[in-house]
């Protein structure tokens, strides 16, 4: 406050002509001009001393009051001398004096010189950071100002003052700082700062210097929402993104990805598509950004295609080789996601809707899925179809089994099943019953495997795999069992002899035998067929018989049953018979007796009798000649019966009969003979005596060697005669 009031004091400008009490000299007079000595730092300035009076040249000096030492160039002539200040420096502020001493005389005079700085226009600063909404503050500051104390700020804005204050500051500069908080209308408004140095003499255009700056407003962006596209793959699109902002935002366009990822798709506020790709579908991010921040908005992008890029592959290729498994990926791209359909020869394997991948396996390609195999896919805009097709390729891997095996029950049985064509590994066998019971599990070098079963009963019949697996290949062979009990030959018992013309029951017994209706039971005669039976199934054992009712009406008959076991085509298989011998009976018959050698006997020969007969059993023969038995012949012996007469007498001449019998009845033959001789001693016999009663009967016979006559008289009958000539003889 001192130097203030020190410096007021030196404002107050003196002009001084100072009359020095001279008895010499009364008209030296001193004047200092300018009257008025403010001075712009830095400026060119002269004070110039006028003395009147003086006759020489007088002798000058200047300096401040107070002996402070002084700068400056000072040239001096008769009339005046120049003090110039070149340049104007702070120091030189204050009251100098002018000196001159002419003739001895010393006159002085003095002029406060003020000096003042105002160089420049105020210089704000601020406005730059002026952000929305917030307390701003705007710095105008004027530097190497002097004096500061003098210094007048004021804000405008238009035509209104907005404030005014001063501060001081170090370094010899004045600012005023106005806050305000900004709004959006305040964007470009100018605002002017006015400084102002209040210099009573300083003239109005240097009084006064303002800046005007206009006020930026900075905020961060604001984008405006962006509205979803729907497009058809393929056409043009262009997307834009309006964002306010100060400064001006950078705009970035992001693109979210199907599988979260983020990619940068550009810059600026359009992005542009020429032609929308389905996979340019999804969402998009525009992005404005300033110093002040950033917002965002998103955008979806929403693009239609029929099915594109449809195709259909096989894993691992089209050439398969049996047993592999084979994967069909059927992929197609579209928008909505298509329907996709997998198919073989028009027939649909499997489906999906809405997916743009579908797997379909197959777990172990046969041969037969050798073929042409297409995959559509469809969508409200179009459908597309690929086609593939494999080839499966057999696998070398052969099985060989014979396909059917039949075995006796209670028999032992091997199957044996051969593997050949893996190559690179041991095949495993396996055998399992049809219900997938494991029997036997090898892994035999050679590829063959034999599976014994013992002692087979039904239960084992039936079917019986063998399993041959190579890497993934595995191929079957099917062995059907067949279990068959047959184990006896039909039991025909004999029934002992049978009458002839007479019916009889046989009965033939097959026991133990399956399948019973594959059995055929036939009955034979000799080799006919007269009877059969068939039976009804079973899946037991079972015994069966078969009876036949029989008329026995030839003899040496041989009777059959005949039971054979058919195979399924009802031709034979297993045949097995019995036959019996029928013993027919039956009374005798045929029975004959012969006379050799013929009927012409003549005594003196040998004649002899055979008798045959027929039945059965062999009937006993008796030969009697008037019922006395000649001889007899037991019935085992068959032989004939023969007699001999040997040398055979006119005597033996006589009825002779030959008796056939058994069991069931007798028969007779019989025949006559005449023995002949030459005719001798005839001789007539009476019976029975000569001497006779009436009515008796008499009997008178002749009787030679060579005949013989026989008589007959009935008693009771007289006179009648009966007389038998026996044929070749003659009566006397
Ligand atoms: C003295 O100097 C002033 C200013 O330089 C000039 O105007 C004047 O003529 C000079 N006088 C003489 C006698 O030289
Ligand atoms: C801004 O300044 C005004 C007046 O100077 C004050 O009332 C207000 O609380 C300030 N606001 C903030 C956010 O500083
Ligand atoms: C500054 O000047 C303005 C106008 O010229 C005036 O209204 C104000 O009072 C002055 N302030 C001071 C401190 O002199
Ligand atoms: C202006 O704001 C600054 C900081 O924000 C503060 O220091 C100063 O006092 C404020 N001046 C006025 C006049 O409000
Ligand atoms: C701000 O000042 C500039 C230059 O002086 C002028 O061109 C502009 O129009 C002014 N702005 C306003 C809003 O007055
Ligand atoms: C995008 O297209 C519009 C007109 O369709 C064009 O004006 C603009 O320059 C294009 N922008 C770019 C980045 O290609
Ligand atoms: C973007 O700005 C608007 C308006 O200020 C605001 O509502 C929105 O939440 C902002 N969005 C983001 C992502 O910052
Ligand atoms: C079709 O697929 C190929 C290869 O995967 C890809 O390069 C191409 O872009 C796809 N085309 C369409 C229209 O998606
Ligand atoms: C069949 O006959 C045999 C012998 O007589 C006997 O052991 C068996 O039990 C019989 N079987 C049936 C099913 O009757
Ligand atoms: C007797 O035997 C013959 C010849 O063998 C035969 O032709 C005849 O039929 C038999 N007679 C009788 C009753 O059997
Ligand atoms: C014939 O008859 C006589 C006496 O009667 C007898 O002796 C004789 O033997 C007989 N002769 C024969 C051949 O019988
Ligand atoms: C005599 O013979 C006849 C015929 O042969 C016989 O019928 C009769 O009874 C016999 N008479 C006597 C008494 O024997």
């Amino acid at each position: 406050m001192d130097l203030l009031c020190v410096r007021r004091l030196f404002v107050q400008l003196i002009s001084a002509v100072l009359l020095m009490s001279s008895k010499h000299i009364l008209a030296l007079r001193v004047d200092i001009t300018p009257e008025t000595a403010l001075f712009g730092l830095g400026e060119r300035q002269q004070l110039v001393c006028l003395f009147q009076g003086c006759t020489t040249t007088p002798s000058v000096s200047w300096s401040f009051l107070g002996d402070r030492p002084l700068s400056g160039s000072i040239s001096t002539n008769q009339t005046c001398s120049v003090l110039t200040f070149e340049p104007v420096k702070m120091e030189h502020d204050g009251r100098i004096q002018c000196a001159v001493s002419c003739n001895g005389n010393e006159i002085k005079g003095s002029r406060k010189v003020q000096v003042y700085s105002f160089p420049s226009d105020p210089v704000i600063t601020g406005q730059d950071n002026v952000k929305l909404g917030v307390n701003s503050t705007l710095t105008c500051k004027a530097f190497n100002i002097y004096p500061d104390e003098e210094v007048n700020i004021t804000w405008h804005s238009g035509n209104a003052i907005l404030q005014t204050t001063v501060e001081d500051t170090e370094s010899g500069a004045v600012q005023s700082v106005y806050n305000f908080t900004a709004e959006n209308m305040d964007q470009g408004r100018n605002i002017t700062c006015r400084v102002t140095l209040k210099l009573k003499d300083l003239p109005d255009d240097k009084r006064t210097r303002e800046s005007t700056v206009p006020i930026n407003v900075l905020y961060a962006p604001v984008v405006k929402t962006l509205e979803s596209k729907e497009v058809m793959a393929g056409s043009p699109l262009t997307l834009t993104c309006l964002a306010e902002g100060n400064p001006e935002p950078t705009i970035t366009w992001s693109f979210r990805t199907a599988d979260g990822r983020t990619l940068q798709r550009g810059q600026g506020s359009q992005l542009n598509f020429t032609a929308v790709e389905l996979s340019e579908a999804g969402r998009y991010e525009c992005d404005a950004r300033n110093t002040e921040g950033t917002n965002s908005s998103t955008v979806d992008i929403t693009v239609h295609s029929p099915p594109t890029n449809t195709s259909l592959s096989v894993i691992p290729g089209e050439e398969v080789v049996e047993g592999q498994q084979v994967t069909f990926v059927c992929s197609s791209e579209g928008a909505p996601l298509p329907r996709l359909v997998l198919s073989r020869n028009g027939r649909e394997l499997q489906s999906v809707d809405r997916a743009s991948t579908m797997i379909f396996d197959l777990p172990y390609a046969l041969l037969e899925h050798s073929d042409v195999y297409q995959c559509v896919a469809s969508n409200l805009y179009g459908s597309q179809q690929a086609s593939s097709s494999i080839t499966v390729r057999a696998h070398p891997l052969q099985v060989e089994a014979s396909p059917q095996v039949s075995a006796a029950r209670g028999s032992a049985l091997s199957l044996s099943c051969k593997a050949s064509g893996c190559l690179h590994t041991p095949i495993l066998l396996t055998w399992s019953r049809k219900d997938q019971t494991v029997l036997q599990t090898t892994w035999p070098q050679d590829g063959l495997s034999v599976l014994h079963l013992q002692d087979l009963d039904l239960q084992d019949r039936g079917e019986y795999s063998c399993q041959a697996q190579c890497e993934t290949v595995s191929r079957s062979r099917n062995i059907q069992v067949h279990v068959y009990s047959f184990p006896f030959d039909p039991v025909l018992e004999n029934p002992g002899p049978v009458l002839l013309g007479e019916e009889a029951v046989f009965r033939c017994d097959v026991i133990n035998v399956f399948w019973v209706n594959q059995l055929r039971i036939q009955w034979l005669l000799g080799n006919k067929m007269v009877a059969e039976k068939l039976f009804s199934f079973s899946s037991f054992l079972q015994n069966v018989s078969f009876s036949l009712h029989h008329r026995v009406d030839e003899d040496h008959q041989v009777l059959t049953c005949s039971a054979d076991l058919l195979q399924e085509g009802g031709e034979l298989w297993r045949p097995k018979r019995t036959s019996i011998h029928l013993q027919v009976h039956y009374p005798p018959r045929n029975t004959s007796l012969l006379i050799r050698p013929g009927e012409e006997l003549v005594e003196g020969r040998q004649v002899t009798f055979s008798c045959h007969s027929d039945g059965a059993p062999a009937p006993a023969l008796v030969l009697s000649r008037n019922g006395m038995e000649l001889q007899r012949i037991k019935p085992a012996t068959s032989s004939p019966l023969t007699f001999t007469f040997s040398p055979i007498l006119l005597e033996h001449s006589d009825l002779y009969r030959c008796e056939a019998s058994n069991k069931y009845g007798s028969e007779v033959a019989s025949h006559s003979i005449t023995v002949k001789a030459p005719p001798r001693n005839t001789t007539v016999h009476i019976l029975p005596s000569t001497v006779v009663q009436e009515g008796q009967n008499v009997t008178v016979c002749c009787q030679t060697i060579t005949i013989f006559y026989q008589w007959n008289f009935p008693t009771g009958q007289s006179h009648s005669q009966r007389l038998w000539v026996i044929p070749g003889q003659r009566d006397q």
